[in-house]
């Protein structure tokens, strides 16, 4: 049996994880690989509910600890019971955000002590990381017009989180890229301001070389 892998993709507001996402499954399906994709917050129908009360205008105002423990509680959910399983049984795993984006929005964003989310991080997951991380950057003014129009257009519910400041966004764009400087094994940077074709290529090539 194929062995598991686990891939994160993290980054700003209209950094293009979704589509890349679907591209990269894409592509190793055709490579044979059985595929999962899922999200954070979010992932199983718990921490689905948990996500409503986090990115919805009216889940409520909650404190940047508070927001911390509950993402780690939806984390935990989704890493025991969707996550770990399928790894077990040989799939490629693919998120749509994970720990790191509580690194760079709760603590390099809110300025919740980094120490802090690695000590949940750690009480929650202990070692258990993803095995390749790519973190999409791009300028933050272009990621922001971007997901600006696709919001517009979607008239989302969803959009707490993508109206903080353009201030708030630049030290989010800062902390990725310090995530990556602390994590060079795990995670790869990719330069999300090019058209998709290249940024697609790139990323299932950097797959394909680890698997
Ligand atoms: P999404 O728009 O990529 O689906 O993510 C939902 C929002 O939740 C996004 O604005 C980022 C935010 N978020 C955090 O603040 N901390 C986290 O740990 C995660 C996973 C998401």
């Amino acid at each position: 049996m194929a062995k598991g892998f686990f891939i994160t993709l993290e980054g700003g507001e209209g950094s293009g994880k979704t589509t890349q996402i679907k591209r990269l499954a894409d592509a190793l399906k055709a490579a044979g690989r059985e595929v999962v994709i899922t999200r954070e917050p979010g992932g199983t129908p718990e921490a689905e509910k948990i996500r409503d009360l986090l990115v919805r205008r009216d889940g409520g105002d909650w404190t940047p600890l508070t927001e911390c423990l509950l993402l780690f509680a939806a984390r935990v959910m989704h890493v025991e019971k969707l996550i770990k399983p399928a790894l077990a049984a040989g799939k490629v795993v693919i998120s749509d955000r994970f720990a790191d984006s509580t690194r760079a929005y709760q603590s390099y964003g809110h300025g919740l002590p980094l120490q802090t989310v690695e000590s949940l991080n750690a009480l929650s997951l202990g070692t258990f990381q993803p095995d390749l991380t790519f973190i999409l950057d791009m300028d933050v003014e272009e990621g922001l017009a971007r997901s600006g129009k696709r919001l517009a257009a979607a008239c989302s519910a969803e959009d707490k989180f993508e109206s903080l400041d353009l201030d708030f966004h630049r030290r989010l764009r800062h902390g990725y890229l310090e995530i990556a400087k602390t994590n060079p094994a795990r995670c790869v940077v990719i330069d999300a301001g090019r058209g998709m074709d290249d940024v697609a290529h790139d990323l299932a090539a950097a797959v394909m070389e680890r698997l």
